[in-house]
């Protein structure tokens, strides 16, 4: 069967040339006779995988040697109780609150210490993130301030890394890791769900300071112990063999497209394409302000909840899929992060025109 183009907010679209290996190698990995699947989490033939797969993030993101990157379990959920239990401990963190991600994240953190948050945007719906330099300073004393880069339900992004001081930075970057060129070296702490722009579900890659790991609570249970984690390279036990597989693929594809700026460059040029139809007429509207808009979700309505969903509908039997706005918002939403193709957009966008055509 044809595949449809998919515009999921996660899990989402892959590379093509990633899909196929992995068909292959679910039933032979690299010549071994044994599938990608079926191999030992502890043998020669997964090292090289896993090895891979980190060394691949720690360069794309530009890390230092005090950096190392972790896959762990529990999705990115698991980060937003587990980075407090283990550095907070009582402490003041900060948090800036731009939509509903960190929103859990901040009452996960209250669990475990003080919580500052100096923005929210919660009352216009999320619509935006802070501008540069807006916000005050970070209290002495905090230990960390913790963002979320891209928000995936309103479709709001950081384009710039907000100032924490002295204090560590931390981010959520789970639907814009490894879209856009970051300068990793300036955080403190990263973690990202795989299933937006990296892989399937099922596991979280999550960045850390060697150097962090003094701070951090060890009368805790093994599996919520950065340090042993980093001690024992993500095999503490077993780790998600087949998300680790395809994430190295995927990162080896972004490597063979021309690393991160070019990446970047397809992301803004898909995204330009849809917003360019948004404000192309009255007929569309979209949710988030413009100088936050995201380059990976991009959240727009036609103003009218029935209208939006003959247009999820309509759209779905063209062939064109996910397209609906998340159920805590409603509206459109197509997200395009970086395996989607230019073909899907130019489907979405010629599909918009009809619409409008049609309807308005
Ligand atoms: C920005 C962001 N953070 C966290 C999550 C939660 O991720 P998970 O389902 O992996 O726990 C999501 C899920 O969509 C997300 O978009």
């Amino acid at each position: 069967m044809d595949r449809i183009h998919n515009f999921s907010a996660g899990p989402a679209v892959l590379p093509e040339s990633v899909i196929r290996e992995a068909q292959e190698d679910l039933w032979s990995h690299a010549g071994s006779g044994l599938g990608i699947c079926e191999c030992s989490h502890r043998s020669p033939q997964f090292d090289v995988v896993i090895d891979n797969a980190r060394d691949r993030i720690h360069r794309l993101l530009g890390c230092d040697a005090d950096q190392e990157v972790l896959f762990l379990h529990g999705g990115a959920r698991t980060q937003f109780f587990m980075l407090p239990m283990n550095l907070l401990r009582g402490g003041r963190a900060t948090y800036i609150d731009t939509g509903k991600w960190s929103d859990g994240a901040i009452d996960d953190a209250k669990l475990y210490g003080t919580v500052d948050v100096p923005f929210s945007s919660k009352s216009t719906n999320y619509d935006r993130v802070p501008g540069p330099g807006t916000l005050p300073a970070v209290p002495d004393g905090t230990v960390y301030l913790h963002y979320t880069s891209n928000n995936t339900v309103a479709g709001t992004e950081f384009h710039h890394i907000p100032d924490a001081g002295s204090a560590w930075l931390a981010c959520d970057m789970s639907s814009d890791f490894l879209s856009r060129p970051v300068d990793g070296s300036k955080f403190s702490f990263i973690y990202a769900g795989a299933q937006k722009n990296v892989g399937p579900s099922g596991t979280t890659v999550v960045v850390i300071r060697k150097s962090l790991l003094e701070h951090c609570d060890t009368a805790l249970p093994p599996m919520l112990r950065y340090g042993l984690h980093v001690k024992k390279g993500s095999m503490y036990n077993t780790p998600a063999t087949f998300p680790i597989y395809v994430i190295e693929k995927v990162t080896a594809w972004i490597e063979a497209q021309g690393g991160l700026e070019a990446v970047e460059a397809r992301n803004v040029a898909q995204a330009n394409a849809i917003y360019g139809v948004v404000d192309g007429s009255d007929f569309w509207s979209g949710k988030a302000e413009r100088a936050s808009r995201s380059l990976m979700n991009v959240t727009f309505t036609t103003g009218d909840d029935d209208r939006d969903m003959r247009f999820v509908q309509e759209a779905a039997a063209a062939g064109l899929s996910g397209l609906k706005g998340h159920r805590s918002v409603g509206g459109l939403r197509a997200s395009i992060y970086n395996a989607q193709t230019d073909a899907a957009v130019e489907a979405l966008v010629s599909f918009m025109h009809d619409f409008e055509k049609r309807n308005g």
